[in-house]
């Protein structure tokens, strides 16, 4: 078993009592604006139960009135009220269905849509440190356990007591002895159910870990398939994936095993009973204590009263299994990963510069154990001027660009804009001051034109320069559908270089204040990048751009280089200059210089 599985298995763990009680209070929170429907449920249960009884009222009122007098002309009224009474009672179940499933619907609602809201703020960190099958499951199968625990669950719970409650309050008016007899099972089938419950509900718990364990691998394949087809791991996976099948089976198996006992058991109970309140009231009868309609009665209600008590034991699980989802949830809800925003009046409006002062950086915190990436950085990028950074894999250039977006936050010293602490601005408006490209685009599945505008009014004087100046343009009047083109789910359907000429168009349409390039011009053709290099060069000429190469080639106009290594600039200077000194720089020169050459 994978270590994500495990980790299913170990967070399906469910809370101790008094957490439990604060869970259900803050899960009633939620149901606080159907208070009014609730209510209604609540008098319609009530209803519910007394329509329960009644029957039995008049199943003893008409065997009564066919013993006694033999009259069947009265005993029409007494039968027509009968079945309306049925009715009712089939009434009162279908609103009281529909009421119920409206509230838990519009409830789960509400605390999928906070959930989403919710993870829509959570930093970077947050996402590097939740894998995508978890927080699908939390938006997903958790908040239907929800659902499940209110319609099937808890409401189910107090309509069965209110039940249950009106038909013992009915036994014991009508006769005490034969309640008592009825009633004498209930300890026996109580420890029945309650050491089911414990078989049961452990073989259940572990059925549902087992079974998030395999959507999350199967998630976890299907977006790898293409890694796993070329590296020919498919008899591995489907081994794996048959084992985590296997221990799913045999754990869904163990749960019907303790069904498929407890069930005969109760109906044994309910025979008994049954046999029981037969042989009593026999005697009772020959004594006239008790007359014939009145044991139909109890013979009936009897049947009744089992039917909630053998299906408390399955409720009781779901309610289990719904703490433990929404305990999983409200840790979600509880997270607190997110970058703060800045509270300054004014918006970010970039005059001069923007600078890194003596900045440290960990990505698992500064000074703890973590690896520093960036330590006691300075450097300036003034408006208008074109910066380029440079250095190893690992150097830490893109997490400077982190650091500008405020992805993460410094951990000491600080980036101004102006002078001013970007923390301390909007962060929406502090980030769309910059325009974003990176070695993978990320394009969501809609048309060409959705992934170009995004979320902005379309403009179609701008929308048409800025494809002129991305030289998208060449791709779209390509295309018989054009910019309405469907560009498939994370646009498969385009080629990288394609992608990357839409992140430029959406940059540009975008029109931020700084350019942020991240090796964006790494993994494509060479007749694009060309393509891609003209463009960059016509912006450049008027945007203040901020590029981490990966050709050298591409930034000899640079107005100035940063050399990085492990995090710190041990040469900066113009082409020329980093040349001249014949230093890091113009050894990386040489080095590419003759991989080019080759
Ligand atoms: N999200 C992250 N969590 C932890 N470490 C990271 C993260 N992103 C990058 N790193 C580490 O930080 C260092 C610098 O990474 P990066 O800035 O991406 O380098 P590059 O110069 O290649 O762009 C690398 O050693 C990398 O392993
Ligand atoms: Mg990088």
């Amino acid at each position: 078993m994978s270590g994500e599985s495990l980790d299913f298995f170990q967070s399906d763990q469910v809370a101790d009592k008094p957490q439990r009680y604060t869970l259900l209070v803050r899960l009633a929170a939620y149901l606080k604006p159907y208070w009014l429907q609730i209510s209604g449920l609540l008098a319609l249960m009530t209803l519910g139960a007394f329509l329960e009884v009644l029957p039995a009222t008049f199943t003893v009122l008409i065997i009564e009135s066919i013993t006694r007098n033999g009259n069947t002309a009265s005993l029409m009224p007494l039968v027509l009220s009968f079945f309306g009474i049925i009715l009712a009672g089939m009434l009162v179940t279908f609103i009281r269905y529909i009421v119920l499933a409206w509230v838990g619907r519009n409830a789960m609602l509400d605390l999928r849509s906070e959930l989403f809201r919710h993870l829509m703020t959570r930093s970077t960190y947050f996402f590097h440190h939740n894998p995508v099958g978890r927080l699908m499951t939390r938006v997903t199968s958790d908040v239907q356990n929800l659902n499940e625990m209110f319609s099937s669950g808890f409401v189910a719970i107090l309509g069965d007591f209110l039940s249950l409650l009106a038909i013992v309050i009915w036994m014991y008016t009508k006769h005490a002895g034969m309640a008592t007899v009825a009633l004498a099972i209930m300890p026996f089938l109580l420890v029945a159910t309650e050491i089911f419950r414990r078989k049961a509900g452990h073989a259940f718990r572990e059925t549902q870990g087992r079974y998030a364990a395999i959507q999350s691998f199967v998630q976890e394949q299907i977006s790898g398939m293409p890694l796993v087809q070329v590296n020919a791991q498919e008899n591995e996976s489907r081994h794996k994936f048959r084992e985590l099948n296997n221990s799913y089976l045999s754990a869904f198996l163990r749960t019907i095993l303790a069904y498929s006992i407890f069930f005969p058991v109760v109906e044994f109970l309910t025979s008994a009973t049954l046999a029981a309140l037969i042989w009593y009231a026999s005697l009772k009868l020959e004594l006239g204590l008790v007359d014939f309609a009145l044991l139909i009665a109890f013979i009936q209600l009897t049947g009744r009263f089992f039917r909630p008590i053998r299906e408390l034991a399955e409720r009781y699980n779901i309610m289990q299994t719904a703490l433990a989802s929404s305990e999983r949830i409200f840790k979600l809800l509880d997270n607190q990963d997110m970058i703060p925003n800045g509270h300054l009046a004014e918006d970010p409006n970039f005059q001069k510069d923007i600078s890194f002062e003596n900045i440290d950086f960990a990505y698992d915190g500064y000074g703890k154990s973590g690896r520093t990436i960036i330590q006691n950085f300075s450097g300036k990028i003034p408006k208008g001027s074109r910066i380029a950074v440079v250095g190893h894999t690992g150097a830490g250039k893109s997490t400077l660009i982190n650091l500008l977006m405020r992805f993460y936050d410094v951990n000491n010293g600080k980036i101004t804009l102006d002078g001013q602490d970007i923390r301390h601005f909007d962060l929406k408006k502090l980030r769309a001051m910059f325009g974003l490209v990176l070695q993978d685009v990320f394009v969501f599945s809609g048309t060409l034109l959705e992934n170009v505008v995004l979320d902005h009014p379309v403009d179609e004087v701008r929308l048409k320069e800025v494809l002129q100046q991305s030289q998208l343009s060449i791709l779209v009047d390509r295309l018989p559908k054009g910019l309405q083109t469907q560009v498939g789910e994370r646009g498969q359907k385009m080629s990288a270089g394609e992608r990357q000429l839409l992140a430029f168009a959406r940059m540009l349409y975008q029109n931020p204040d700084i350019l942020l390039l991240d090796e964006a011009t790494a993994n494509i053709d060479s007749e694009t990048e060309h393509r891609i290099q003209e463009v960059i060069a016509t912006i450049s000429r008027r945007m203040t751009t901020f590029t981490i190469a990966h050709r050298l080639s591409t930034i000899r106009d640079a107005d100035e280089i940063w050399v990085l290594d492990q995090g710190v600039i041990i040469e900066r200077g113009t082409h020329q200059d980093l040349l001249a000194k014949d230093g890091h720089y113009a050894m990386l020169v040489r080095l590419q210089f003759s991989v080019d050459a080759a």
